[in-house]
C-alpha cells in the first residue's frame, strides 16, 4: 500500500450531531500525518460529480459544537450502481485522491463497501442516530438524538400527568427499535412498540386498562416509526376504548437529528474520526471505525453492514417491570 497523500472526506445519509466534530478530526488527524483533506460536497452524489476542494485545519475551526454537516450530506440512491462508482472513482483517481473516509451509517457504508471491493482506499466512520451499524455498541449522534427525545418526552410527560391522558410519542430509527426502547427505559414510559417485535392492537388497549387499573395518571408508549402497527393507528385504537385515557399522538421527527451534540457524541465524533484516519494511513482500508468496551476498533465493513440486533429481551423486560 503506497502513502496516503490526498485524503477525502463525505458525509451521508441523515445528518447526525457530531459529524462536523468527525470532519474536524479527520482534517486535523490527517495534517498530523501531512495528509492533504478534500470536503467532498452532498455525500455519493459529490463525490461521482467531482464536488471537492481542499479544506484546511483553520476551515474546520469553531465547527465542533455545530449539528448538521457543513460538507451538507444527501440521499442519492444511484450510488448503488455499480458503473457510476467505477466513474466515482476514475475522478478521485484523476484528481490525485488516494484514499477516502466515509462518514454515516449502514446505507453509507454500504457504499463505502462498493468502493473497498473495487479496491480503493476507503473507511468509515460509524455516524447515525439510528445506532443501526453491527459490532460497534453505538454511532455517532445516537446520544444526542436520545437526549432530545428524552427532554421532549419528559416535557409530554408533563401534560399527561395534568390531564390523566395517553401519549403516543413516534421516534425515528428507521428499521431499528434502538431509539424506541432507550428512550422509553431514560423516561419511564409505560410501553414501548418496535420493529422488532409484533404486537396486536388489542394487547396494548389491554396494557392501558391494566395501566388505569393499577390506579397510573397518565400512560406513555414510545412507538418507533419502523414498527408495524404505526403509532397513529395506535392513537386510534386507544382513543376508541372509552373505558381509560384520552390519547393524543406526537411525533418527534427531525428534531431528533439536529441540535448541538452532546459531550459523549463530540468525544465519540473526534476518536472515532481520528481512528478511521489512523487505519487508513497504516493500510488497514475496507473497515469501519466503531465503538467497543471504552475505546474505538476497527470493524471490517462487511460485518458492519450486516442486519444487527440492539434491542435485547432483557431491555425490554427491563422496562415491564420498571413500569409496574
Ligand atoms: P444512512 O447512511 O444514514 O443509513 P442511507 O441508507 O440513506 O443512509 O444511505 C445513504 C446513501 O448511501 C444512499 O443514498 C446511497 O448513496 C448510498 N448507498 C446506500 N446503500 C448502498 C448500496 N447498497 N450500494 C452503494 N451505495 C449505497
Ligand atoms: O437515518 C436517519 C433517519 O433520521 C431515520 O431515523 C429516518 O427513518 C430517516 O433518516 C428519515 O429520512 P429523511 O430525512 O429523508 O426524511
Amino acid at each position: 500500500v503506497g502513502k496516503i497523500r490526498r485524503l477525502a472526506v463525505l458525509t451521508s445519509g441523515g445528518d447526525a450531531p457530531g459529524m462536523n466534530a468527525a470532519i474536524r478530526s479527520v482534517v486535523r488527524s490527517a495534517l498530523a500525518h501531512d495528509i492533504a483533506t478534500f470536503g467532498v460536497r452532498r455525500g455519493y452524489a459529490g463525490l461521482v460529480d467531482g464536488a471537492y476542494e481542499e479544506i484546511n485545519n483553520r476551515q474546520v475551526g469553531g465547527i465542533l459544537q455545530f449539528g448538521g454537516t457543513m460538507l451538507s450530506s444527501m440521499r442519492h440512491p444511484q450510488f448503488r450502481n455499480e458503473e457510476i462508482q467505477l466513474q466515482a472513482i476514475a475522478k478521485l483517481e484523476e484528481a490525485g485522491i488516494d484514499g477516502l473516509v466515509v462518514i454515516g451509517g449502514n446505507g453509507s457504508q454500504q457504499g463505502s463497501l462498493a468502493l473497498h471491493r473495487h479496491g480503493f482506499p476507503v473507511v468509515g466512520v460509524a455516524s447515525t442516530i439510528d445506532n443501526d451499524l453491527a459490532e460497534t455498541e453505538t454511532t455517532i449522534g445516537v446520544d444526542t438524538a436520545l437526549n432530545t427525545a428524552m427532554s421532549y418526552v419528559d416535557k409530554l410527560k408533563d401534560t399527561a400527568i395534568s390531564h390523566h391522558r395517553a401519549f403516543i410519542v413516534e421516534v425515528m430509527g428507521r428499521d431499528s427499535g434502538y431509539l424506541a426502547l432507550t428512550t422509553a427505559l431514560a423516561t419511564g414510559a409505560e410501553n414501548v412498540i418496535l420493529p422488532e417485535f409484533d404486537v396486536a392492537p388489542e394487547d396494548i388497549v389491554r396494557d392501558v386498562e391494566e395501566a388505569y387499573g393499577r390506579d397510573k395518571s397518565y400512560y406513555i408508549v414510545i412507538v418507533a416509526e419502523g414498527a408495524r402497527l404505526k403509532a397513529q393507528q395506535i392513537t386510534h385504537y386507544l382513543n376508541s376504548d372509552p373505558g381509560s385515557f384520552e390519547a393524543r399522538l406526537s411525533v418527534l421527527g427531525h428534531i431528533q437529528r439536529g441540535g448541538s451534540p452532546t459531550v459523549r457524541d463530540r468525544l465519540l465524533a473526534s476518536q472515532l474520526a481520528n481512528a478511521a484516519v489512523e487505519a487508513i494511513v497504516a493500510g488497514r482500508t475496507g473497515v469501519v471505525a466503531g465503538w467497543m468496551r471504552g475505546k474505538p476498533i476497527e470493524i471490517p465493513i462487511e460485518e458492519a453492514v450486516r442486519p444487527c440486533q440492539k434491542v435485547t429481551p432483557d431491555m425490554i423486560e427491563l422496562l415491564r417491570v420498571l413500569s409496574r
